[in-house]
């Protein structure tokens, strides 16, 4: 109601309510380094491209005179209680973008009461994230990495800091092919931007000559051999099984067969995504798996999206087709480009408001009220 009173009369707004459009003003804005880092794609970005037109192929089917005045949003993920079925999705290095980083998109989501999901690559430690006064659930994503006594201690980390789910990203293994990345020479890693979990960890530190503050590239040397080891498979999963206890989401599935897989190794949760389409370039649109993987696994645990949601609408049609909540990635970062804590804030109201409004002009009162039958 709030975003919607102050759009009344536009000059009151941050900036724009149309998240589709956000990209653009951060173009104009933010160096050209930065801004590719994020926008961009892999390889010619039809992975993007191919997101977007998923989205575009299905049509919602508004219901008349069904009562829909009033909506609850709420509603359960991993038997958490969430306001809306809507988290951040874990992103990396977002000091590139605002000094207050991932504080601040963290603080932003626990205002409205959503969870985060804090990148391995995050700006900012597990414990200063944790210290940021946040009463929302927070999660962490975990790159997994090939030096075991590492990973486990960044779990162990995470489990202290009070960070209650944990989800695994199994696309991520290497990084795709990034033309924009590479013709920019552009990698925030290699300023040992992103590197804040592994740099302050103890065990990590004990495997360098060097602390990182005084010699980087070692240390970067060290942490790049770790997580591009491709040498996993499902077998392992119990590793992760053995060093958390709270729920695991693995994040990064599109074909059925890889859900139940995941499901069969002990996974709580799945994340169909191709990573905003940054890893394979022609991959398949992620909305496009969505059904085929809910149908294989949504019985057994809790199927959330993500990749190319920019509106309710977007919203509104995956979990039509079975997802639990959605993740939001780029727009988010774009609002704290924009306006820090407040940026994020008001990308985060307006998604929701626009859920709500368009969730009850199609004549639904709750997210479990939506099935197939609302889409053509
Ligand atoms: C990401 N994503 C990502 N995922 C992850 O598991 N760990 C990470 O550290 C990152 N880092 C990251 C950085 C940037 C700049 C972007 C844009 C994305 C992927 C992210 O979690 C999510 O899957 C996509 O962003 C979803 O697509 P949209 O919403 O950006 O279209």
């Amino acid at each position: 109601r709030e975003i919607v009173q102050l759009g009344k009369d536009g000059e009151s707004l941050p900036f724009t309510t149309d998240l589709a459009a956000l990209e653009g003003a951060v173009r104009a804005k933010v160096p050209a380094g930065p801004y590719w880092y994020v926008a961009g794609g892999a390889g010619t970005g039809a992975t993007v491209r191919a997101n977007r037109a998923a989205f575009e192929r299905w049509r919602i089917v508004p219901r008349m005179l069904r009562n829909a005045d009033r909506r609850d949003l709420s509603t359960t993920v991993l038997g958490m209680h969430l306001p809306a079925p809507v988290l951040l999705a874990p992103v990396g290095v977002q000091s590139i973008l605002h000094q207050e980083a991932e504080l601040a998109s963290t603080r932003a989501a626990a205002e409205l009461g959503l969870p985060s999901v804090l990148s391995s690559s995050s700006s900012r430690t597990l414990e200063e994230v944790a210290s940021a006064g946040c009463d929302a659930p927070r999660w962490m994503q975990l790159y997994w990495s090939s030096d075991r006594e590492v990973c486990a201690s960044i779990l162990d980390r995470g489990k202290r800091a009070g960070f209650s789910a944990l989800v695994v990203t199994v696309d991520t293994w290497t990084r795709g092919w990034r033309p924009h990345e590479m013709d920019r020479g552009y990698y925030p890693a290699a300023q040992g931007i992103g590197m804040a979990i592994p740099f302050s960890d103890p065990v990590f530190r004990s495997r360098l000559a060097k602390p990182p503050e005084e010699d980087l590239s070692a240390a970067l040397e060290v942490w790049q051999r770790m997580p591009t080891d491709a040498g996993k498979s499902w077998q392992q999963f119990s590793f992760l099984r053995d060093h958390w206890s709270g729920p695991i989401v693995v994040k990064g599935i599109l074909h059925p067969d890889d859900a139940r897989r995941a499901v069969a190794s002990g996974a709580d949760g799945i994340v169909v995504s191709n990573h905003g389409g940054r890893q394979v370039d022609g991959a398949v649109g992620a909305l496009e798996m969505l059904p085929e993987v809910v149908d294989a696994v949504g019985a057994e645990v809790d199927v959330l999206f993500d990749s190319g949601i920019r509106t309710g609408a977007d919203v509104i049609k995956a979990l039509a087709l079975g997802a639990k909540a959605v993740l939001v990635g780029r727009p988010y970062v774009y609002g704290l480009a924009q306006a820090g804590e407040a940026g994020v804030l008001h990308v985060l109201r307006s998604l929701l408001a626009d859920i709500d409004i368009t969730l009850g002009l199609v004549g639904y009162r709750s997210p479990a009220e939506l099935d197939r039958d609302a889409l053509r």
